[in-house]
């Protein structure tokens, strides 16, 4: 009995001791009380409430542009800081944090992949998946389905004139649309109106235990090692992840197999340019996961915070029907949207104040360690993101930062402007990060908000609470809850063969 209490005092000993060195390591930074004593009592505490992105914002302003949330852990709303944090020749690197984006606990992908050459050696191939000309092919692919969206907008929900979920809608819209010119199998969750194979119920379930397990990335390591096959998701699954791995499979498999088939969209560009069957397996799923959550974000954040203004409605409104008149084609194309500038203001702007995608994505100070405006940043020290404090910093954006205003972006200077740009560009990350389908979900953004705007007024049915929403790193949105009317008919667009 003596020798387990010894065991056990000593165990105690052992561990204030090196919390008490932790805690030291950071101490000349401020931030909430106890944070640099545990992960628990800050982190987690705070990753579980789904209210991440303003609770940062919170630390900053309260304790300074960089701040201390948890023992290693440091975060910053100074986007010059994190521009030079993930410049291209920066000597960061990813934390340990990014194991936590593991889809399979033995296989990084692009986005956990922190050595870096090996996240190189993949990105260099998938880049020229989504290169312009490839992009200019699949564009019709998106039109087809933003057809979908207006169809089924139309038909069960403008017609019997029923409320309808739109945070639901606009995910089975990008889901469809993203598996499509991904793999050229859109999953068909607008045709049958559901959440095919309970994908989103999953990401739901899932996204929030993933946050917490982000805090402790050792736990990875342990998950390294082959696990019983009844707790890890099996392609044969009839529903969740574990189905939607089960598509990926054979979706791959088909184009690798003795009847190879040669398409021409990103998993054919993946495979052309030599990722493995494995590789290709894993990545096409991280592409859907990654890009249909954030996409449809962008999207329903613009239709609530234009249907909710009349002013910039109006606005746009003026501008879609002059364009219409001159457009040629069923659906705009993406270097038409380019020319309008009000709806370009309203794109940056929604992904201003509602940027999709809010992780942390800490990077490790590198061992010399750094200085940044007088504050030591010890090598070794995590240092995570806040781009939400940041896009609505009142110094830089001045004290209409919580306004939705499309307006700022076209009354400054060039000088003003090109600072704003810079800031803005932040929410598809920097550097050898920045986001691979930057230009698809530009894409896929302004064409649907033209096209929805053009056919359809839309009213929030419970202005006072739009929408559920819940920030993780990505959100999880649900109940927002909207009517369509559509908007007094005009001639049909011109077509291609009218010329
Ligand atoms: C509005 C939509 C989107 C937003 C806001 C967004 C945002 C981001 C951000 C901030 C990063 C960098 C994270 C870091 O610093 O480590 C990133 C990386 C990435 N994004 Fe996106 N993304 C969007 C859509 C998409 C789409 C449509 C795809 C693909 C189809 C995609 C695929 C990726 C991939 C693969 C990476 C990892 C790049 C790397 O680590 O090398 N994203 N995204």
């Amino acid at each position: 009995m003596r020798v387990v209490i010894g065991l056990f005092v000593a165990l105690e000993v052992a561990f204030i001791i090196s919390t008490y060195r932790q805690w030291l390591r950071l101490r000349h930074i401020r931030g909430p009380p106890f944070a640099g004593l545990s992960t628990w009592l800050w982190a987690v505490a705070h990753s579980l409430s789904g209210q991440m992105p303003t609770q940062l914002q919170q630390v900053n302003n309260k304790y300074g542009s960089i701040a201390r949330i948890g023992p290693n852990m440091l975060v910053t709303s100074d986007w010059k800081l994190w521009k030079h944090i993930t410049h291209i020749s920066s000597r960061y690197n990813k934390s340990e944090w990014f194991a936590g984006l593991r889809l399979s606990p033995t296989r990084d992908n692009v986005v956990s992949m922190i050595d870096k050459e090996e996240h190189a050696r993949l990105r260099d191939i998938m880049d020229r998946g989504y290169s312009k000309s490839m992009l200019n092919e699949l564009e019709s692919k998106i039109d087809d389905h933003i057809n979908s969206l207006l169809n089924l907008i139309e038909s069960s929900y403008q017609r019997p004139n029923l409320p309808f979920d739109f945070a639901r809608t606009a995910m089975l819209f990008t889901l469809d649309a993203i598996s499509d010119v991904t793999f050229s199998s859109p999953f068909g969750f607008l045709k049958s109106n559901s959440d095919c194979f309970r994908l989103m119920e999953t990401i739901e379930e899932q996204v929030p235990k993933i946050t917490v397990l982000t805090n402790f990335p050792r736990f990875y390591n342990i998950l390294k090692r082959p696990l019983p096959s009844w707790l890890v998701p099996s392609p044969k699954d009839k529903a969740g992840m574990g189905a939607f791995m089960g598509v990926a499979e054979k979706v791959v498999a088909e184009r690798y197999g003795p009847e190879q088939k040669d398409i021409r969209d990103i998993l054919g560009s993946f495979i052309t340019n030599g990722l493995t069957q494995e590789e290709a397996q894993s990545e096409i799923l991280v592409q859907i996961l990654a890009s249909s959550d954030s996409t449809a974000t962008a999207i329903r954040a613009i239709v609530l915070l234009v249907a909710t203004n009349p002013p910039v409605l109006r606005h746009l409104l003026k501008e879609i029907d002059d364009a219409v008149n001159t457009l040629c084609g069923s659906f705009i194309s993406y270097k038409d949207t380019q020319n309008l500038e009000y709806l370009c203001a309203v794109v940056r702007e929604g992904l201003r104040l509602w940027p999709p995608s809010t992780g942390l994505v800490p990077r490790e100070v590198p061992p010399e360690g750094d200085e940044w405006n007088g504050v030591r940043l010890p090598g070794g020290a995590n240092i995570g993101w806040n781009i939400w404090g940041a896009l609505r910093d009142r110094d830089l954006w001045g004290h209409d930062a919580d306004e939705f205003r499309p307006g700022r972006w076209l009354e400054y200077n060039t000088e003003k402007l090109k600072e704003m740009q810079a800031m803005a560009e932040l929410v598809f990350g920097n550097g050898n990060h920045v986001c691979l389908g930057r230009t698809l979900a530009l894409m896929t953004i302004h064409k649907t908000i033209f096209e929805l705007f053009d056919q359809f007024t839309f009213v929030v049915v419970n202005p006072d609470q739009p929408w559920e929403s819940k920030g993780y790193g990505m959100f999880l949105q649900k109940n927002f809850w909207i009517r369509a009317y559509n908007r007094p008919p005009r001639p049909p667009r011109r077509q291609a063969s009218e010329h």
